[in-house]
């Protein structure tokens, strides 16, 4: 059983949990323009995501989602001003010491893909504490993208199965998609079902591009500071709405 309350997703939103995607990705967009639109800082936009990020993790948590991903810092983010981007370090220092007795509470697995070493070592040392303390909770897994790029993610696992044919462990014939998938950086996890972008943007932004080749796409207008567990609702209502084909026929389409 459970230590934690979970929500009957027909009960919460009219759907089965069948209806439910398995992995929802994120691309939490919009802080910035969030906080210009009341006159404020970008920053103060960053600091009032950190809240979306909890609101958002505790619902899927609690709605029995297998895997959240958030796209939390792109490689592409070390361009903006070295202060947002010291900022927005120490934002998810706080983060992670602030919201760990919440991940144990809600039995969440926390985790975190990208070029992790290109991050700062305090920054470093609180993941990899979080990572160790909640390996063992059998809930959610709340994976963070930091210094993420889907592309580096593809060259890094493309080195690892260079490495093993220059070892002669591997045979280059013997490279097929499965090889690629199992040196990504979360090799277990399942491809997203649901890919959801705050903000309006409709691009990819070099997130999680072997993944995604299948995900349904959901893109709000709604800025990251306010999506709120209404807002996923409606996603995933949408998600249950699609009709995934995968290059098939519908079921019911005729042959021929
Ligand atoms: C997303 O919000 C957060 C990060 C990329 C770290 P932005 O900071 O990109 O906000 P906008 O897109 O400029 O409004
Ligand atoms: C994508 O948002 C990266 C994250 C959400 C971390 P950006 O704001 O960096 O993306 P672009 O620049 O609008 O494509
Ligand atoms: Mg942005």
């Amino acid at each position: 059983m459970p230590r934690f309350p979970r929500f009957d997703p027909s009960e919460r939103l009219g759907l089965p949990a069948e209806a439910l995607p398995r992995h929802v990705a994120i691309i939490m967009d919009g802080n910035g323009r969030w906080a210009k639109r009341r006159r404020r800082a970008r920053i103060w936009g960053h600091r009032a995501g950190v809240a979306s990020v909890r609101a958002v993790a505790i619902e899927c948590a609690r709605l029995g989602i297998d895997r959240l991903t958030l796209y939390a810092f792109s490689q592409e983010n070390w361009k903006r001003p070295e202060r947002e981007v010291s900022i927005l370090w120490k934002l998810l220092r706080s983060f992670l010491v602030r919201e760990r007795r919440e991940i144990m509470d809600n039995d969440i697995r926390f985790t975190a893909i990208g070029r992790l070493e290109g991050l700062p070592d305090f920054v470093r040392r609180e993941l990899r504490e979080t990572e160790r303390l909640s390996a063992r909770n059998p809930g959610m897994t709340l994976c963070l993208a930091l210094n993420y790029g889907g592309r580096a993610e593809i060259v890094d696992a493309a080195r690892s199965l260079a490495e093993d044919v220059r070892r002669g462990l591997l045979s280059p014939s013997a490279i097929d998609e499965a090889a690629i998938a199992s040196r990504l950086y979360a090799p277990d996890a399942p491809d997203p079902d649901l890919l959801v972008r705050t903000a309006g943007e409709q691009r990819v932004s070099n997130f999680l591009l072997w993944q995604i080749s299948y995900a349904e796409f959901h893109v709000t207008p709604v800025c990251w500071p306010e999506f709120r567990e209404p807002h996923l609702h409606e996603a995933l209502r949408e998600y249950a709405r699609r009709d995934r084909r995968f290059g098939a026929l519908p079921a019911e389409a005729p042959a021929g």
